[in-house]
């Protein structure tokens, strides 16, 4: 049985971490599947819960840095910076592990991936349990990361509570950055920016850049993409708009503004409505549920520009055409 709490129960939330329960949280990013970071039998569970392969390791998340010392050996300067200015905040550090922590929540590895979620009701759930909490995003592995309430329906009946906290306000993952490497490596891009962690580290490393053999286990495991074919389009307005003029396929165009205004509604869906890319993240997750409803016989998106947000945005959108392209000239 899963039990429905709003947010003005977070002391019965917390009791079912305490108890070694399962439960489902709000973030500033995505939902959380939480357990407490000490109980082997909790963080089994959620693999169970998720389907979730079991060397994809899991984030600890905590409320105040006190709580960091307990798990790491070392924080490097660098990392340090970087907890200052983004802490709480949608950034996810990697650092070497203490070896009294779980192998379970880091599939082998000798690293661990921390962070201080900015979600008031993650903080204030954090800070009532006073413990660690292992989540990664509650969806069904394979599925897009939970982003709305409504996404939480398919995990009811495999995990002990959810906590109900509204719309994600960001809606794409934590960035994560592995400090045990000099420089520094971006593994997953998210709402902290490359270019911001370049202004306070210096040079960052880009995952798959000169780091092939380099192994963030999450990665390697296909993002969900809708059961539809998703195709990114790449090429300028005026020939996007030309092939969206001529093309008869039974399909539909993500795309921008302006070109939503001269192509229409009846073959295309406004993506960024003023060029806001802050909605674009928050609606993406949302997006690709819905798509997956609807009967196209294919779904084109249109490239971003790959600057701030946009980068982790591409991201995502890389991961669920899985590779397919198709350039217009
Ligand atoms: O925003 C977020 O980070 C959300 C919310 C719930 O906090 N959590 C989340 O967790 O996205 P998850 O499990 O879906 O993604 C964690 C990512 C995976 O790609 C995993 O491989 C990577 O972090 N990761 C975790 N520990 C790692 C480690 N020790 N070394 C390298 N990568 C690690
Ligand atoms: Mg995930």
């Amino acid at each position: 049985m899963t039990q429905i709490l709003a947010k003005e129960q977070i002391n019965e939330a917390a009791e079912i971490l305490k108890d070694g329960g399962t439960l489902i949280f709000p973030t500033e990013t995505v939902y959380g599947l939480g357990a407490r970071y000490d109980d082997e039998r909790a963080l089994e569970k959620i693999f169970l819960a998720k389907g979730r392969p079991r060397d994809n390791p899991l984030i600890l998340h905590i409320y105040k840095e006190e709580q960091l010392l307990e798990l790491v050996q070392e924080v490097p300067a660098g990392a340090q910076l970087l907890m200052e200015r983004f802490w709480p905040g949608p950034l996810t550090l990697i650092f070497k592990k203490r070896p009294e922590i779980s192998s379970i929540i880091t599939g082998g590895l000798e690293t661990l991936a921390v962070r201080m979620p900015s979600d008031k009701v993650a903080l204030e759930l954090l800070r009532q349990v006073d413990l660690p909490i292992a989540a990664p995003s509650a969806n069904l592995s394979g599925r897009p990361s939970p982003t709305s309430e409504e996404h939480l329906l398919e995990m009811m009946g495999r995990v002990d509570g959810i906590l109900l906290g509204g719309d994600s306000r960001i809606g794409l993952e934590s960035t994560v950055v592995d400090m045990t490497r000099t420089p520094p490596i971006l593994l997953r891009p998210g709402q902290v920016s490359l270019e911001e962690l370049e202004e306070m580290l210096g040079e960052v490393e880009l995952y798959g850049d000169k780091n092939e053999n380099y192994a963030s286990p999450g990665l390697k495991y296909l993002h969900y993409a809708p059961k539809t074919p998703l195709v990114l389009l790449q090429g300028g307005d005026e020939d996007l708009i030309r092939f969206i003029e001529k093309n008869d396929e039974n399909c539909i165009y993500i795309v921008k503004e302006s070109i939503f205004r001269l192509c229409g509604e009846s073959k295309c869906h406004l993506f960024y409505p003023k060029d806001d890319i802050n909605y674009a993240a928050r609606e993406y997750f949302r997006l690709l549920r819905t798509l997956d409803t609807q009967s196209y016989d294919i779904i084109y998106i249109t490239e971003i520009p790959i600057l701030g947000l946009g980068r982790a945005l591409m991201d995502r959108i890389l991961r669920s055409t899985g590779g397919r392209t198709r350039r217009l000239e």
